[in-house]
């Protein structure tokens, strides 16, 4: 099995994106959609971002190598009656299936991160897109300090060592790594922009109760629990998480959770 679609098939990020709806959407309209373009959402988990991409009358086809998801994001699209927007699996590595030029916009917001051998990755978003298109990548930083840079820190930390190779998630967050893997797909630096941006996770409960969302339903955080478990470290995971999420709160009211999380937007002009 590949690994990188079990740690996805694993959990269940439906019940994590549902605290990621407004940002998505408030991000979407910032793109500039118009009617009939055709747009790639990559890495589209359960459609956050495809859904009110299709909203704005956008031809979109949601990709993401997790079969879950892919059966959610239909089932959410077909919920909506939005016919313009599909789901499909595939591997954002080698979308062998897609064609060449094919879409006016390629989209994704912390889904291509999460694929291996990244210099593919960026050759095959840029093959995919039309000249002329544009590809926009929203990736967490590493070492920031806000909610899911801290996440993916604290759980790598109490991960086994990854595997010979492994070339982190994190490092689609920082420009130059960027810059050198569209430079290897033929785009030269000055057609790629770099912008800090937040999304903003709500959710209708206190913090502990997001911090079991993560641990249940959230890839990378459940296998730093198991890992934990084993070594008798899940008190002390769960203890750090707690206080990461409850000091970053902003939230006035104590039953509910809104912690605002910075990312790099990175815009290719293909
Ligand atoms: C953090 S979630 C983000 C999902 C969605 N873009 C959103 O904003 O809610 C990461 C997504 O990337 C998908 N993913 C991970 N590796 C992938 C790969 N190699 N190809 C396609 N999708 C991948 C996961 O299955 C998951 O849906």
């Amino acid at each position: 099995m590949n690994p990188n679609k079990a740690l996805w098939e694993k959990g269940d990020f439906t019940r994590i994106s549902a605290s990621m709806r407004e940002s998505g959407e408030a991000f979407v309209k910032s793109l500039g959609i118009t009617r009939g373009l055709k747009v790639l959402d990559l890495g589209c988990g359960d459609g956050t971002t495809a859904l009110p991409e299709a909203r704005l009358g956008a031809d979109v086809l949601g990709v993401d190598i997790a079969a879950n998801l892919v059966t959610a994001g239909n089932i959410r699209a077909k919920e909506a009656g939005l016919a313009n927007c599909r789901f499909q699996e595939g591997d954002a590595s080698n979308l062998h299936e897609l064609k060449d030029s094919s879409f006016d916009l390629v989209v994704s917001m912390f889904g291509a991160m999460f694929a291996p051998k990244p210099f593919d990755v960026a050759r095959e978003m840029v093959r995919v897109t039309r000249p002329g298109g544009r590809i926009v990548m929203g990736n967490w930083i590493p070492g920031d300090p806000t909610l899911v840079a801290q996440i993916l820190k604290i759980s790598a930390a109490y991960s086994p060592p990854p595997p010979e190779g492994f070339i982190s998630p994190a490092t689609w967050g920082i420009e130059n790594n960027v810059t050198e893997r569209f430079a290897g797909a033929g785009i030269p630096k000055e057609r790629i922009s770099f912008v800090k941006d937040t999304y903003i996770f709500n959710f209708p409960a206190a913090p502990s109760e997001l911090v079991d969302a993560f641990r249940k339903f959230y890839g990378p955080t459940m296998n730093a629990f198991e890992a934990a478990e084993n070594n008798g470290r899940a008190g002390d995971l769960q203890k750090e998480l707690e206080v990461l999420f409850n000091s970053q709160n902003k939230s006035p009211g104590k039953d509910a959770t809104t912690i605002p999380a910075t990312f790099l937007r990175v815009t290719v002009a293909v």
